[in-house]
Formats: structure tokens, C-alpha cells, sequence
């Protein structure tokens, strides 16, 4: 009987396994609270929609990062200081020059982002504040310069004005956005800055758990972040849209959804761990998504996103996530699908730092046990016998 003598747990009699971690509560946290029942999100004590109404990402940083709301000199202070750092290294330049145009931006960003560690050698181990700064202040320019180089054209040094969506989409397209296209997506990024103990989160906590550095750890939580189920999931969404925009306008969403279904397939954008009612940042992402798909004309993308949504309720009582309807707010911004789930990391790095920080508090290194279930004392046989 495997019976450890510091814990008392015994493998053999263990009861279950929580599939997935599905229910288990493992860390204490300040950031964020969801209630999947009534579908509210809460961060550091404020209601995601009065966030979305009155905040801006800058904001949103500082409160997940000192679990209160900046003065106006400090919502300046952390401002100019991300004005200030959007610059990046000359090693990560030449990175971008140098590797393949068809690589996956989210791999791209993923090794960037480690090579950005270079460029705090100088500051001590523990200045996770200024490291949380300088990668929220220099991934927009990782992922803008990546967009413009794969496309043939120069890079856009980045502005030391502006708000982090201003210089974002100014580094993209080579010319200032309208307040309009700003406030959309500094919408965005206020709408995924943070979601509790989602999977990405866990990765970038069970990283500094281990006392690693947090570039490790945010490298680690945006591998995790690219994958469809999760992070992914919103590039997969437009995808499935442009499956159907493939078959003209007068494609049958209904349909394709419930051929998907039938043959098990998911439907991305739709299903939550926690959420079993809508995710209250879809309900901001849908209102943006049907005005800009009808400016853009491309009304459609709205009439076949309501089509598969009324059909994913009724078929399978499953409503949308974060991920659904953001995809035709990005599309309807001119931005290539592949870029969407960068943007969700250059949010959810606010989220992922905060996180790290609340760690370091109260750090204990997180070692979950497993059950094994393979053979035990099996006689070992020469190779030349086998
Ligand atoms: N399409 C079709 N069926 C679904 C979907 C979906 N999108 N989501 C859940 N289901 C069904 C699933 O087939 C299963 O049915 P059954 O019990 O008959 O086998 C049941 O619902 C439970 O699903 P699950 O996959 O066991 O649930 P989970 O809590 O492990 O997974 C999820 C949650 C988000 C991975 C899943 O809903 C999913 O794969 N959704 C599509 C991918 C997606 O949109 N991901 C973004 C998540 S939100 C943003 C983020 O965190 O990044």
C-alpha cells in the first residue's frame, strides 16, 4: 500500500480524481470574483459593467495590481511610465526580422516574450511591479511589429502618447484610430483583463510558485492562453464565420451549427466552466459586435452569430463566452484573425501579473498528486529478451 507518511494519502483508496480541477479551490484570491449562476463578474470589488462604462485598461492595471482604485496622479504616474516603455530590444527586433512569416503569432509572441527578460537583468528579483510594467508596456509593439513585418511593411515605433488600444492600433495600421475604434478596443481589453482561476491564470501561478521569475511565468500563461479551448477559441470562432461567409451570404447558420452538433463537434465560443448562464463580458461584446458588423457592412457575421447562438441554446441550453463575440468585434476593426488572441493576452497580462503578485505573498509551491494506475512490481526483463 502506497501510503505517504507526510499527508496521510493513501493512492490506492483515493476516492476520485476532480477531472479538469473542475470545483477544487486552490488559491485565495483579491483579483476577481464570478459568479457563474448570475453571470457577474467582479474585479477587486467592482462590478465588471460599471468598469466597462467608466474605466479605462490603464485603470483596470493599477486596481488589479494594488487591489484599489488609482488617485489621478497615479493612473498618470503608470501611464507614462507604460508611454514610456513601449520600446523593445533590439534582440527581440531581430527576432522578429529573422523568424518565419508563417509562424503562429501567438508562438511568436510566446518567444518574445521570454527573450523580453533580457532587458530587466539590472532590476532586483523581486520587482515584479516594474516587470509587470514593462511587459504590459511592450507587448502591443511585439505583436504589432510581428503583423507589419509577416505583411512586408516596416514597423511602427510606438508613440510615448496615448492610451495602450490608441498605440496599439497606431502601431498596426501606420495611422492614428478615431476615438471610436480606441474606446472599442480599450473596451476590449478592460472586458479580458482578468477571469479568476482560469487556465492560463493557474499555469502563471503554479510558475511563480516555484519562486521562478515572472517572465517565466507569463511565458508559460500565454502558451497556455493560444490553445482553442481557451484563449484560442477566438480565432476558431471566426473560423467557423468565415466557413460560412464561404458559402455567400445566404449561408444557413442554423443548419451548420446543428450539423456540428451532430457530429460532436463544439462549437467555439460557446460553453463555460463556470458560467452557466451568459458571460457578462459577451453582453458588452455583442452590443459592439451588431453595431460595428452593420457600419463595416458586414451584417451578416451579426445575423449568423444570433443564428448559431438561438440554436446552441435550444439545441443544448449553452450560451456564449467571452470569445463568441468578440471575433466580429475584432473582424469589424479590420484585424486579422490570428491577432485575436494576442489582443486577449495583452489584456490578460494584467490579470496574470496581478496574479503573480498575490502569489508572491503568500507563496506555497503548488504540487497536486496524481492517481496511478499503471502495473506495480512487474519483473524486469533483459532487453536482448524481449
Ligand atoms: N459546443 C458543443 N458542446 C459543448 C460546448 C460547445 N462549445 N461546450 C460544452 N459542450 C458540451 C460538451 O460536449 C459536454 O456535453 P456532454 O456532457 O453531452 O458530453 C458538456 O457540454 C460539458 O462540456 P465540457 O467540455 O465537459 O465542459 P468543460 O467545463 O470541461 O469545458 C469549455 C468548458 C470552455 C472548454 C467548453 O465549453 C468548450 O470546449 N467550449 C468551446 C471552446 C471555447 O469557446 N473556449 C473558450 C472558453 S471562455 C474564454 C477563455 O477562458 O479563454
Amino acid at each position: 500500500m502506497a501510503n505517504d507518511l507526510h499527508t496521510g494519502f493513501d493512492e490506492t483508496l483515493y476516492p476520485y480524481i476532480n477531472k479538469g480541477l473542475d470545483g477544487v479551490v486552490a488559491f485565495s484570491t483579491t483579483k476577481s470574483s464570478i459568479d457563474g449562476q448570475n453571470g457577474e463578474l467582479i474585479y477587486t470589488g467592482f462590478n465588471i459593467d460599471v468598469l466597462a462604462e467608466k474605466s479605462t485598461f490603464e485603470e483596470v492595471c493599477f486596481l488589479l495590481w494594488n487591489d484599489r482604485l488609482p488617485t489621478q496622479n497615479e493612473l498618470d504616474d503608470l501611464t507614462h511610465k507604460f508611454q514610456d516603455r513601449r520600446d523593445i530590444p533590439k534582440v527581440v527586433v531581430d527576432y522578429l526580422h529573422s523568424v518565419d512569416k508563417e509562424s503562429k503569432p501567438m508562438s511568436v509572441l510566446r518567444t518574445a516574450t521570454s527573450m523580453l527578460s533580457e532587458t530587466d537583468i539590472h532590476l532586483p528579483d523581486d520587482s515584479y511591479y516594474e516587470k509587470a510594467i514593462n511587459i504590459t508596456a511592450k507587448l502591443p509593439t511585439i505583436i504589432a511589429a510581428f503583423s507589419r513585418l509577416r505583411s512586408g511593411k516596416e514597423i511602427v515605433q510606438p508613440k510615448a502618447t496615448g492610451s495602450t488600444a490608441f498605440n496599439f492600433l497606431y502601431m498596426l495600421n501606420g495611422e492614428e484610430p478615431g476615438i471610436q475604434a480606441e474606446k472599442t478596443l480599450d473596451l476590449c481589453l478592460i472586458l479580458h483583463a482578468e477571469h479568476g482561476m482560469n487556465a492560463s491564470t493557474f499555469t502563471c501561478r503554479t510558475v511563480g510558485g516555484t519562486l521562478s521569475d515572472l517572465y517565466s511565468a507569463v511565458t508559460a500563461a500565454i502558451g497556455t492562453l493560444k490553445g482553442p479551448l481557451h484563449g484560442g477559441a477566438n480565432t476558431a470562432v471566426m473560423q467557423m464565420l468565415m466557413e460560412l461567409e464561404e458559402q455567400g451570404k445566404d449561408a444557413d447558420a442554423v443548419a451548420f451549427t446543428k450539423d456540428k452538433l451532430a457530429k460532436k463537434e463544439k462549437i467555439m465560443g460557446f460553453g463555460h466552466r463556470v458560467y452557466k448562464t451568459f458571460d457578462p463580458r459577451a453582453r458588452h461584446l455583442q452590443k459592439m459586435a451588431q453595431s460595428l458588423s452593420e457600419e463595416t457592412g458586414h451584417e451578416e457575421l451579426y445575423r449568423w452569430s444570433m443564428d448559431m447562438l438561438n440554436t446552441m441554446k435550444n439545441e443544448k441550453n449553452i450560451d456564449p463566452n467571452v470569445d463568441f463575440f468578440s471575433a466580429t468585434v475584432y473582424f469589424s476593426m479590420g484585424i486579422q484573425p490570428d491577432l485575436y488572441t494576442c489582443i486577449f493576452t495583452m489584456s490578460r497580462i494584467a490579470g496574470w501579473a496581478g496574479h503573480y503578485m498575490e502569489q508572491m505573498e503568500h507563496n506555497r509551491l503548488v504540487r497536486p498528486r496524481a492517481l496511478y494506475v499503471g502495473e506495480k512490481n512487474m519483473d524486469y526483463t533483459p532487453i536482448e529478451e524481449r
